[in-house]
């Protein structure tokens, strides 16, 4: 459930009508609404109310946006981060660093060494080189680094093969036979203070079998672990739940995925830790765009708006869909393709789709962009870096600007000798 919704012929963001906002701040603007980011961390904090022990932590590549860390950091949310970027971002939202948690299989040095300063909760580990590497950063400092061990416990997500994870050939964590043996001998440095497993298989994941089958795993090599003496208090079982990009999509939602974990982790006796990016994000944004023509194709009209791939790139790099609807429908329909104006074919957003009807002018939205969104933006084709609005109640505000292409421009240098 989602606050954008149809109010008097328009559609609004809670209590903004979203067309103020176009009009405001110009388009293509991400649109962010903050009860339904609340909404989602409520219910998905809900989803584990059996389980005794719990920590949340935001996978914030999906959404680092300020503003949004602000309101999950005030519904007791930490972070999992893939950067020292995205470090300093949690921190400047006022996360804790000890409810942070550092996934990624290129941590560099310095990256570590900040992160060990900082005091933060837990490194899952990828490697066993990353730990070696790891432990002497936290020696040098006088100081042992809170660990887990990230495992490729070798499981297929059902989900496109650029989001999967889990497979022995993905880049990700160790390999599941040898885990038990590198978690052994990361135990025994000095730097380090193992105290769990981590595992994530990948996201949009729209069936729970696969990540029921890893948690299995998981629970196994726990108790191999422990059974060699070996201390394990903390289960880190990633994020990855998908979220309905259709409206009429039936997904497992929190409470089944709740549930499911509750059920393998029955006894475990370990503080289980997640990481939600999507399912807490995607619903809770929107991209407004406005058409700029619309063109004749062959079969039907190309719906040029002015959003393009460089700033939803998912629909290109993933052929994920995005619900388009216009912002005040008018009741007919039309079926289209709708394109952005950048130079490359897969510059497409929905091919031959049944959309509301619009014209040049007309404003209309991409659904559930939130997550994946702005944050995947980039200025190809010498275009703005795309700005975000949230909106509360009856208020709204831009929390971040558009980054102008005169802006980048003039970071650009042209050496003496070209001149
Ligand atoms: N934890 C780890 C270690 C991850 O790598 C990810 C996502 C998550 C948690 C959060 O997964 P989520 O709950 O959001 O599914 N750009 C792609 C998605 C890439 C996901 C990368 N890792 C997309 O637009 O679909």
């Amino acid at each position: 459930m989602d606050h954008f919704t149809l109010r008097n012929g328009e559609i609004y963001a809670e209590d903004v009508p979203l067309s103020d906002i176009a009009a405001a701040v110009g388009t293509p603007v991400y649109v962010y609404s903050r009860a339904t980011l609340i909404r989602h961390a409520r219910v998905f904090r809900e989803a584990f109310a059996k389980l005794p022990r719990i920590h949340l932590a935001f996978a914030m590549k999906s959404n680092p946006n300020l503003a949004v860390l602000k309101v999950l950091a005030g519904e007791g949310y930490g972070a999992d981060i893939v950067s020292g970027g995205e470090l300093e971002r949690a921190l400047a939202a006022g996360m804790p660093a000890a409810d942070v948690v550092f996934s990624g299989v290129g941590k560099s040095a310095a990256e570590l060494r900040r992160a060990v300063e900082v005091g933060l909760g837990q490194f899952n580990l990828e490697s066993e080189e990353e730990g070696a590497e790891l432990s002497a950063i936290a020696e040098a400092m006088g100081k042992r680094a809170v660990c887990t061990l990230r495992v490729n416990p070798d499981v297929d997500a059902g989900t496109h093969a650029k989001i999967s994870t889990g497979k022995a050939e993905n880049k990700f964590g160790v390999a599941y036979d040898r885990a038990a043996a590198i978690y052994a001998r990361l135990s025994a440095l000095p730097g380090l203070e193992m105290r769990g497993l981590a595992v994530h298989i990948g996201s949009q994941l729209t069936d729970l079998g696969p990540s029921r089958a890893a948690f299995e795993k998981m629970g196994m090599l726990m108790r191999d672990l422990r059974g060699r003496g070996l201390k394990v208090t903390h289960m880190d079982l990633g994020g990855g739940l998908g979220v309905p990009y259709r409206a009429e999509d039936a997904l497992p939602g929190p409470e089944d995925y709740g549930a499911m974990v509750a059920e393998v982790t029955q006894g475990w006796d370990a503080t289980i830790m997640f990481e939600p990016g999507r399912v807490i994000a995607g619903n809770s944004g929107v991209l407004i765009t406005q058409i700029i023509r619309v063109k004749e194709g062959v079969g039907a009209p190309f719906v040029v708006v002015d959003a393009a791939m460089n700033d939803l790139a998912r629909p290109a790099m993933y052929d994920a869909w995005h619900d388009f609807a216009a912002v005040r429908p008018n009741g007919k329909r039309m079926i289209a393709n709708i394109v952005g104006p950048i130079c490359e074919t897969s510059d497409t957003f929905a091919k031959q789709r049944d959309i509301d009807a619009v014209a040049a002018g007309d404003l209309a939205i991409f659904r559930t962009a939130g997550a994946y969104g702005a944050t995947m933006a980039n200025t190809y084709n010498s275009r703005a870096l795309v700005p975000e609005v949230m909106v509360d109640g009856d208020r709204w505000a831009v929390v971040a600007e558009r980054i102008d292409p005169a802006t980048i421009l003039a970071a650009e240098r042209v050496p003496d000798w070209l001149s």
